[in-house]
C-alpha cells in the first residue's frame, strides 16, 4: 500500500500532466466563437474524456446577443443523437438554474439505464458565459482531483469564451465601419454623378415644390413614376433637404434581391439563423441609422417582408432575422415604384395597411412625354457633360436635331434621353452629333407611349389617342409617297388635304422624315 505521501505525489504527477493537456487543447481562444468553434470545443471535451476516463463531458457557450447558444456533447462509447444531446441539456438545464458555480448530482444515465453522476461548472464567476459538464457512471466520481481538473478546465474554457467574445465584438464593430464606409463610398460616387435636377416645365416645377414641402418632415413619401423619370434622383433631393442631409442614405432595390435574402438585406440576421449565415449581419436599415432609406420597386416585396416593413413604419423597430430582440430604427423611409401599387392592392398582392402608410406623401413624377419643354435643356446638359468626361468639344446642336429629340417618344424617359446622347457623344466626329443613328431604329413616334388603342367596338378615343392615329395615317401616306407632300404623286392629294393643310398639321403633330 502507498503512502499517503507518495500517493499525493503521484495525484499532483496526474494532475499536472492533465493541466498540461488541458492547457494545449485551449491554446487558440479566438476560435471559441465564430466559425472554428466547435472544432475547438470538442478537443476540448475530448481531452477532458480521455484524461478523466469519463463516458461523456458537455459545453454550452451562450450567445451574448439574442443569438441562439451553441453546445456541444461527446461521449465516450461512440455518437451522440440528437435526442440523447437534448437530455443532457434537460438534465442540466435543472442543475443549472442553481446558483452555485459547481453541482455534482446524480442523474439518470441519457444513454441507458442506471444512474450517472454529473459534475457541471458554470463558465465565467460574475457573469455566466455558458455552462461545462462531466458525466461518470463509476461511483465516486468526481474525486477530489478530478473535480479540481475539471475546474481548471472549466476556467479555462471560460477564459477563452471572454477573450473570443471581446475580439468577436471587436471585429463586429469594425465590420460595421467597413459596411458603413463601403457603403456611403458607393453612395458617394452615385451621388456625386447624378445630382442636379435640370427642368423648368411646370409638370416638373410642381414635383419640386412638393418636394421643398416634404423634405424637412419626417413624413414618408411614395415617389411614382415610368421607368428613369428620376424617381430616384427626388428621393435624394428630398434626403438632401431634410435634417438628415448629413447623415447616409441607402438606397435598396428591392425587385434586385432576390425575395428569399430581401428580409436578411434589409434587417440584417444572427448568425446561424439560416443555412450559410456564418457571422451575423447587419441590414440596410441599420445602416441608415440616423439617416434616410430608399426602397426602390417597393412593390416587389414579399408578403412577410410587408409586414415587417409597416411594423418599422408604425413602431419604429425591427428584428433581425433568426433575433429575438427588437432593433430600434432611427430611420427616414423614402419608397419607389414604377407599377401601379394601388392595382397591386386591390389584387391583393400589396398589403392594404402598407399601401396608406407608405402613400402618406405621393410624388408623381411626370414622364418626359409630358414635358417635352425640359428636353432642350437636358439634352444640353448631358452633352456637356459626357463631352466632358470623353474630352470632347461638342458644337451647340442646330434646331432641326432638338426638334427631333423632343418628337421621340421617350419610352425610357429621362435615362433614355441620357443613354442616346451618351452615344451619340462617343460616337460623334468632327464636334458633330449623329442623333439619328443615336435613336433607336423604330423612329421617332409615339408607338411606344401606350398600346394602340382598340380597334372594335365604340369605345371614345382621348385627345391622344384621337391624334396618335391621325399622325401613324400620315405617316403611313408620306411613307408611301416617299415624303413627297405636294403634286399629283404627293400625300396630300392621297390623303384629301390641302398640302399647306398637310404641312401644319405634320408640324403640330412634329411628324417629320428621319434617317
Ligand atoms: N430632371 C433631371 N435632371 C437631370 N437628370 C435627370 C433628371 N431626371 C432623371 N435624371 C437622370 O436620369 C437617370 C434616371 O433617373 P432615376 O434613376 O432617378 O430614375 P428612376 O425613376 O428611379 O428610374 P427606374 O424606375 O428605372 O429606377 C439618372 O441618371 C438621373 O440622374
Ligand atoms: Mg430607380
Amino acid at each position: 500500500m502507498e503512502t499517503p505521501a507518495a500517493g499525493t505525489a503521484d495525484e499532483v504527477k496526474r494532475l499536472q500532466r492533465c493541466v498540461d493537456e488541458l492547457a494545449g487543447a485551449l491554446a487558440p481562444p479566438a476560435a471559441w466563437i465564430g466559425r472554428e468553434s466547435p472544432s475547438v470545443a470538442t478537443a476540448l471535451l475530448d481531452v477532458v474524456l480521455r484524461i478523466l476516463d469519463l463516458d461523456f463531458a458537455y459545453a454550452r457557450v451562450d450567445d451574448p446577443i439574442d443569438g441562439a447558444p451553441m453546445e456541444w456533447v461527446r461521449r465516450r462509447d461512440g455518437p451522440v443523437g440528437p435526442a440523447r444531446a437534448r437530455e443532457v441539456r434537460e438534465a442540466l438545464q435543472r442543475l443549472a438554474s442553481d446558483d452555485a458555480s459547481t453541482m455534482i448530482r446524480p442523474v439518470s444515465d441519457p444513454w441507458g439505464g442506471g444512474v450517472v453522476s454529473l459534475a457541471a461548472f458554470r463558465l465565467g464567476s460574475q457573469r455566466s458565459v455558458g455552462l461545462f459538464a462531466a458525466g461518470s457512471r463509476r461511483t465516486g466520481f468526481p474525486t477530489e482531483a478530478e473535480r479540481l481538473v475539471l475546474q481548471v478546465a472549466a476556467n479555462q474554457a471560460a477564459l477563452a469564451v471572454l477573450e473570443a467574445r471581446q475580439s468577436d465584438d471587436r471585429s463586429r464593430a469594425e465590420e460595421r465601419m467597413r459596411e458603413v464606409a463601403l457603403a456611403l463610398r458607393e453612395e458617394a460616387d452615385r451621388a456625386s454623378r447624378f445630382e442636379k435636377i435640370v427642368g423648368a416645365s411646370a409638370p416638373l416645377r410642381t414635383v419640386l415644390s412638393y418636394v421643398a414641402k416634404v423634405a424637412p418632415t419626417e413624413s414618408t413619401v411614395l415617389v411614382t413614376g415610368e421607368t428613369g423619370t428620376g424617381k430616384e434622383l427626388i428621393a435624394r433631393a428630398i434626403h438632401k433637404g431634410s435634417r438628415r442631409a448629413s447623415r447616409g442614405f441607402v438606397s435598396v432595390n428591392c425587385a434586385a434581391i432576390p425575395q428569399s435574402l430581401i428580409a436578411s438585406e434589409l434587417f440584417g440576421h444572427e448568425r446561424g439563423a439560416f443555412t450559410g449565415a456564418l457571422q451575423r449581419r447587419i441590414g440596410r436599415f441599420e445602416l441608415a441609422e440616423g439617416g434616410t432609406i430608399f426602397l426602390d420597386e417597393v412593390g416587389e416585396l414579399p408578403p412577410e417582408t410587408q409586414l415587417a416593413l409597416l411594423r418599422v413604419l408604425q413602431e419604429r423597430e425591427f428584428e433581425r432575422v433568426g433575433g429575438a430582440r427588437p432593433v430600434r430604427a432611427d430611420v427616414r423611409v423614402l419608397a419607389a415604384t414604377n407599377r401601379d401599387l394601388r392595382a397591386a392592392m386591390e389584387a391583393g398582392s400589396f398589403r392594404e395597411d402598407l399601401y396608406y402608410r407608405l402613400n402618406v406623401f405621393p410624388v408623381a413624377m411626370p414622364s418626359l412625354r409630358e414635358r417635352r419643354g425640359d428636353i432642350p435643356l437636358l439634352v444640353q446638359y448631358f452633352v456637356d457633360r459626357y463631352a466632358r468626361d470623353a474630352g470632347k468639344r461638342i458644337q451647340r446642336l442646330a434646331p432641326e436635331s432638338v426638334e427631333l429629340l423632343q418628337s421621340y417618344a421617350w419610352p425610357g424617359n429621362v435615362r433614355e434621353l441620357q443613354n442616346v446622347i451618351e452615344r451619340a457623344v462617343i460616337t460623334s466626329r468632327g464636334g458633330r452629333l449623329n442623333l439619328e443613328r443615336a435613336l433607336p431604329a423604330t423612329g421617332v413616334d409615339d408607338e411606344h407611349a401606350r398600346p394602340a388603342p382598340e380597334r372594335t367596338g365604340n369605345a371614345v378615343l382621348t385627345a391622344h389617342e384621337l391624334a396618335r392615329l391621325e399622325r401613324e395615317n400620315l405617316r403611313r401616306a408620306l411613307e408611301a409617297t416617299g415624303w413627297q407632300i405636294a403634286g399629283e404623286s404627293g400625300a396630300a392629294r392621297l390623303l384629301g388635304l390641302a398640302p399647306s393643310t398637310l404641312a401644319s398639321r405634320m408640324k403640330a403633330l412634329r411628324l417629320r422624315r428621319h434617317r
